[in-house]
């Protein structure tokens, strides 16, 4: 770019110019979103939600890869307080405290910006795939909740979740009556990480590392697999359920 047609300048020159120019109003001026767009808009979830361990984890699995410490795509910086809470160029704050209608990374998420699909369509596979529903509802709950955001480096207090001993403790006291040694059901044993992650005779790798939406682990135990003879004894509590999440989302190694 020519550097004296910068936008920069432009608007630098014309600030010294005393006309009654409306300076003051932003260059791009901010679309509305349709209410009929908005009551579209997947519900907040109706309970407390936590930064730390749901929505920051989420930030980063959908968002860090282009917005975090080594790229900042539309200078869009997520991985800092700071950062994440600033006015986006042209759709207002990106996180606007207590309303999360009015906050540009849900309105993106939800595809209800023209073109600003966040994150954006047509990357490699597993790696943009759009937010679900809830995963939007967690979004909008934390920050109808006041989109709290503590002091100090966040993913230092994300505690790490490895086989050993955590993963091994709950397998083994969830599963292992049944799938453990030469006759475990299905094939799947939880007797070592290599047998989690081969997974079973049927549902074949019942976990991508990394990737707790492609993981079908999780929807078996969240009990919404149809399909697993015995659903009771394939749900496990909430806090198991996110052990198990998050262990994948570090890569579960
Ligand atoms: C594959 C890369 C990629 C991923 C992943 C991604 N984005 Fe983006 N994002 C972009 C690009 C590129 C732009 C700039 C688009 C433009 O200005 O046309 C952008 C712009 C934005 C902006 C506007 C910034 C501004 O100041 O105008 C926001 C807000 C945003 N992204 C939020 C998110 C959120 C929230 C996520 C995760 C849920 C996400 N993005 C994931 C690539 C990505
Ligand atoms: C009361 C016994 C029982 C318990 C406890 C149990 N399962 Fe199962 N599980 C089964 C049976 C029966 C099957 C079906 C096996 C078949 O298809 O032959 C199965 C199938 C599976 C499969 C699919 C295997 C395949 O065929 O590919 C997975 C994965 C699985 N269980 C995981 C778990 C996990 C993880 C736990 C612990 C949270 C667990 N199960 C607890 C009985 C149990």
């Amino acid at each position: 770019m020519i550097p004296w047609l910068s936008p920069l300048r432009i608007r630098a020159a014309l600030a010294t110019v005393p006309l009654a120019l409306p300076l003051a109003q932003p260059l791009a001026a901010q679309v509305p979103i349709p209410a009929a767009a908005l009551a579209k808009l997947p519900p907040a979830l109706n309970r407390p939600v936590d930064f730390k361990t749901e929505v920051y984890p989420l930030f980063k699995s959908a968002c860090f890869k282009c917005h975090g410490p080594e790229k900042q795509k539309g200078k869009y910086r997520m991985d800092t307080r700071e950062g994440a809470f600033k006015v986006t160029g042209d759709h207002g704050p990106a996180i606007q405290a207590g309303q999360s209608s009015k906050s540009a990374i849900i309105l993106m998420a939800a595809g209800l910006i023209d073109e600003m699909l966040m994150p954006p369509p047509g990357g490699k596979p597993g790696e943009s795939d759009p937010l679900t529903p809830e995963q939007i509802g967690l979004l909008r709950a934390w920050i109808d909740q006041g989109a709290a955001w503590p002091e100090g480096p966040i993913a230092d207090v994300v505690t790490p979740v490895r086989f050993d001993p955590d993963l091994r403790k709950l397998l083994a006291a969830s599963c292992a009556n049944c799938h453990s040694g030469p006759g475990a059901e299905g094939g799947f044993s939880v007797d070592s990480l290599e047998r989690v992650l081969a997974g079973g005779k049927s549902y074949g790798k019942v976990i991508t590392p990394g990737d707790p939406r492609k993981s079908s682990l999780l929807t078996i135990l969240a009990g919404k697999d149809e399909d697993i003879p015995k659903p009771e004894a394939h749900r496990v509590p909430d806090k198991s359920l996110k052990a198990v999440e998050e262990w994948i989302r570090q890569g579960s190694k």
